[in-house]
């Protein structure tokens, strides 16, 4: 099942969940690593060169996400949830999304106004669009720092909602002993209505005729 249900994730949203969050680990993993580097080391720009292209790879993923989630039912959450803990639950998703967005985007920014030409090279021979940056910043070295400033703050954002959302997704797992974490591993549940969440599934289904 390809597309999303009230009960469930389909494929492709499964598919681009977990591709985003293993290059977003790896993403974490390099600019650490990078940080820890000295200036000089050989290895640093093209562990640099290979962040700038895994992170704009998950800048399209995830805007491919978020217009698949757009066009879609998103699955119901279990009944059995305070109406506090599904709106923490979603304001926590959609926090993801946002930084997602903003951390491509503003290590775009920081690259584009570190060069100050119209081309980005990765690896000396893939050419990226520089973001103009520089028009609305006078200065290339202002634009620097505040971009890199809000680029680590947001990156260390990440980190701290990221381990929020794993410990929540065992929680749901081996506490509370729901469908949350196995239907973003499996699109089946997406195909037929469960026990856990019928009856909110319904509901949706019912007062939208299906669309959401
Ligand atoms: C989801 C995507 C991304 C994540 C999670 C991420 C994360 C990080 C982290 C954690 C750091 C280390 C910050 C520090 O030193 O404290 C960093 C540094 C950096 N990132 Fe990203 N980043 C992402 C995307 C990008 C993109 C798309 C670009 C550029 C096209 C970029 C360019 C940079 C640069 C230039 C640095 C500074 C490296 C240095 O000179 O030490 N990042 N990033
Ligand atoms: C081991 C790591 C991870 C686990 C176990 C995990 C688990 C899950 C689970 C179970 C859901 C489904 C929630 C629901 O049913 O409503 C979910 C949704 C979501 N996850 Fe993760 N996740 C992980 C990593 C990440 C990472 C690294 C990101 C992004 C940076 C991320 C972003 C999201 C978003 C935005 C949603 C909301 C999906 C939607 O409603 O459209 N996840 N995750």
């Amino acid at each position: 099942m390809i597309r999303n249900t009230a009960s469930g994730f389909g494929l492709l949203a499964i598919i681009l969940h977990w591709m985003v969050a293993l290059l977003v680990f790896v993403m974490l993993a390099l600019g650490n690593i990078m940080g820890a580097l000295a200036s000089t080391d050989p290895l640093r720009p093209v562990l640099l060169d290979l962040h700038k292209m895994i992170g704009l790879t998950i800048l399209a993923l995830i805007l491919v996400r978020i217009a698949w989630r757009l066009a879609n039912p998103v699955p119901v959450l279990p009944i059995s949830m305070k109406s506090w803990q599904r709106i923490c639950a979603r304001l926590s998703h959609y926090t993801l999304y946002g930084l997602t967005v903003l951390i491509p985007l503003t290590g775009w920014a920081l690259v584009s106004a570190r060069v100050q030409t119209p081309t980005l090279m990765l690896f000396d021979r893939l050419p990226v669009p520089a973001l103009p940056v520089l028009k609305y910043f006078g200065s290339g070295a202002e634009a620097v720092i505040l971009f890199w400033q809000v680029h680590d703050v947001l990156g260390g954002l990440l980190v701290l909602l990221v381990l929020i959302h794993i410990a929540a997704a065992m929680r749901h797992h081996f506490v509370l002993s729901d469908d949350v974490l196995r239907r973003m591993m499996t699109a089946r549940l997406a195909g037929k209505a469960n026990s856990q969440n019928i009856g909110a599934a319904n509901c949706v289904v019912t007062a939208t005729g299906g669309k959401k």
